[in-house]
């Protein structure tokens, strides 16, 4: 079973889980719309999809902007001929005790991770809906929407938020053959978890790097996980195997958060 021949939009896929997932699903052998605000990355990615013998276009958007999503698709209908997958993965973090969050902070993490899910969800569902097809929704959310991590509180709320979404939203829209699913990951090693280490230093009052290593020790597969971890997953949502899933929220850290 595969998705040879889709073609799948992958937000904030300049780097990290993002880059991983596109660079999978590319393998898997699907088109790859590449979505994130920094554009040189971005057609950084591209070059390696297109290195993997498929088709590649970037887009430059910033996921808060409802418009600029809903051209995101029409962007990768246009240049890949077809649309069937979003993953909805652009997120930030903010690492603070919830005391010391700004209004201004609130605001920008849940435009980031909640209101840019939701616009990939509407993009994505009007998309299929008007070209009758059915499709995959994928949305990150992470162990931290399961269960809220001191100095993550704000970011939690979002994943939590998430959750709301999918759960929704796959009721909404099984009717027209769209499943809306979720992945959770755990310790990524990717650039968010440098910043999360950093914020956490002088909070906590330990040296750079002391938080990631008594984070991973505690995970119970006994390493960190990698992009590729969360795209495997990531690949079984978007393919034909997960046709009877949705408006799942699926683990998948190495064993910290059980559910
Ligand atoms: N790293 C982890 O341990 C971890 C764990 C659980 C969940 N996640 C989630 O996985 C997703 C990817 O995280 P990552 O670790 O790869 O982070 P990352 O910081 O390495 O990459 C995030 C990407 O999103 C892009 N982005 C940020 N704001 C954007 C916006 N407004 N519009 C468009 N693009 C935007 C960035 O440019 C970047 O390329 C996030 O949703 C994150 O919350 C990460």
């Amino acid at each position: 079973m595969s998705i040879k021949g889709k073609v799948a939009v992958v937000t904030g896929s300049a780097q990290g889980i993002g880059r991983g997932i596109a660079l999978r699903l590319a393998q898997d052998g699907a088109d790859i719309c590449l979505v994130d605000m920094q554009i040189e990355k971005l057609q950084g990615v591209a070059e390696e999809i297109r290195k993997l013998g498929r088709k590649a276009c970037a887009f430059q958007c910033d996921v808060t902007n409802r418009s600029q999503v809903f051209e995101a698709v029409d962007y990768a209908e246009k240049e890949l001929g077809g649309f069937d997958i979003i993953v909805n993965n652009a997120g930030i973090c903010i690492t603070k005790p919830l005391e010391k969050i700004s209004e201004e902070e609130c605001e920008r993490i849940f435009k980031i991770n909640v209101f840019g899910v939701l616009w990939g969800i509407q993009a994505a569902a009007a998309k299929l809906k008007a070209n009758k097809k059915k499709g995959k929704i994928i949305s990150a959310r992470s162990i931290a929407g399961h269960t809220a991590w001191a100095m993550l509180g704000m970011y939690s709320s979002t994943k939590f938020a998430v959750r709301g979404l999918t759960q929704a939203a796959a009721q909404e829209l099984a009717p027209f053959g769209i499943n809306v699913n979720s992945y959770c990951p755990g310790i990524v090693d990717t650039n968010m978890w440098t910043e999360i280490d950093h914020g956490c230093a002088p909070e906590k009052g330990v040296a750079t790097g002391e938080t990631w290593k008594a984070s991973v020790a505690g995970i119970a597969l006994g390493r960190a996980e990698k992009p590729e971890d969360v795209a495997a997953f990531v690949s079984y949502l978007a393919g034909p195997d997960s046709d009877y899933m949705t408006g799942q929220s699926v683990l998948i850290d190495g064993g910290i958060v059980y559910n």
